[in-house]
């Protein structure tokens, strides 16, 4: 089986499930609970707190880990508009945002909050000038992700942080799922709060952190027994937590975006100028994702004729592939609309190798045929 569907999920790192395993074995206990047990659990806890924060780029963050990065947007996402909105109710987000982030938006103005969002140009990128015309002094949160999950387009982050400290005094938050260890994060330096999620470096599901910047922290969204400091109640997961820092670690110190540049050149080679076919990521956009649209036939269509041929792909998303609905991203960026149905999208991991993107190269050559075939029949009928 190729699996070329890494920004849905990953395969884990051997060395992330062996570290999983052994602190399983070992720090089983709850680090809240007060016996020498707890207190080797919480040090580890602890401990994988620490190096993710030194990892990221500062020691001195505030890392909440929570379950993925969906939990980690929604704590942002409320967690900040209920703590500053003492300031403002006005909230700024992009088009293309993944729906943990836009729904959590999408709750908000239901409880009175101002949303508004940013287009974003065919390429699907930000404009830090419609940024600047939209903000406003009680502007209290923007929220810009880094790289799209569907498109892989990388928003100007900086840019737009030099607008915001310049015309507001709203907190910036970045989703950077889909960026950490692919590009270097805007955290600190240019952004207030990042989102993470382990599943999509190699790590495992069901472990993710918001990182804030020291005092800068949201209030809480969710009750118990005070755990993270009040932010994240519930039981603390001090194996998914090391497991986690593993696998940032080993995403850190060296994915292979060389190699996910030549894969996505071969593939558009492939692709090349044929009509049927249109290339949804831009150029310069993330090089893991490559989001390809055929005319005239469903994305559901093209990942079951990979599928025949071994080949793991989805249709824009993960997360809307089995609505059937065009994606809210693929509609910000005016896809055409023969081409909108017919989206797949392609996204490499450090797992995938030559032979794998060679295999894919031809089976899409083959479809191509296919699809051209049926068209000059449907034509003749
Ligand atoms: C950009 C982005 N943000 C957030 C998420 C949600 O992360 P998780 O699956 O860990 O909840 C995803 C996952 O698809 C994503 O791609």
């Amino acid at each position: 089986m190729i699996y070329l569907d890494n920004s849905a999920s990953t395969i884990p790192d051997e060395e992330v499930l062996q570290t999983f395993t052994r602190a399983n074995k070992t720090y089983y206990a709850n680090p809240a609970s007060l016996h020498l047990a707890g207190n080797k659990a919480e040090q580890l806890l602890e401990s994988a707190r620490k190096q993710i924060a030194t990892l990221t780029g500062d020691s001195e963050s505030s890392v909440i880990f929570t379950s993925g990065g969906t939990e980690a947007n929604n704590l942002a996402i409320i967690g900040y508009a209920n703590s500053l909105k003492h300031r403002g109710n006005h909230i700024i987000t992009t088009e293309i945002e993944h729906d943990s982030v836009r729904n959590a938006c999408i709750h908000l103005k239901k409880e009175g909050f101002e949303i508004e969002f940013l287009s974003v140009n065919e390429a699907g990128e930000v404009s830090p000038d419609e940024l600047r015309q939209k903000i406003r002094k009680d502007t209290i949160l923007v929220s810009i992700m880094h790289v799209n999950n569907e498109i892989g387009a990388i928003q100007p982050i900086e840019a737009c942080s030099k607008v915001i400290r310049e015309h507001s005094r709203a907190l910036f938050h970045s989703d950077c799922v889909q960026s950490l260890g692919k590009l270097a994060l805007p955290y600190p330096e240019w952004v207030d709060s990042v989102t993470l999620s382990a599943h999509k470096i190699h790590g495992l599901k069901g472990t993710g952190c918001l990182l804030t910047k020291k005092f800068k922290e949201p209030e809480a969204i969710s009750f118990g027994g005070g755990q993270e400091r009040g932010l994240r109640s519930g039981t603390a997961n001090a194996p998914g937590a090391a497991a986690f820092a593993k696998a940032i670690r080993i995403i850190i110190e060296g994915d292979n975006f060389s190699d996910y540049k030549r894969w996505n050149n071969r593939l558009r080679e492939v692709v090349g100028t044929e009509k049927l076919v249109r290339i949804c990521s831009p150029l310069e956009g993330a090089p893991h994702i490559l989001s390809v649209a055929f005319k005239g036939i469903t994305g559901e269509v093209a990942v079951n004729y990979f599928q025949e041929h071994g080949i793991m792909v989805s249709t824009s998303s993960a997360c809307s592939s089995k609505t059937n609905q065009v994606s809210h991203v693929i509609q910000a960026i005016h896809v055409p609309d023969d081409f909108r149905k017919g989206v797949i999208r392609i996204s490499f991991g450090r797992m995938n190798t030559d032979e794998e993107i060679e295999t894919l190269a031809q089976v899409i050559k083959e479809f191509m045929k296919i699809i051209k075939k049926g068209m000059k029949q449907h034509d003749m009928e």
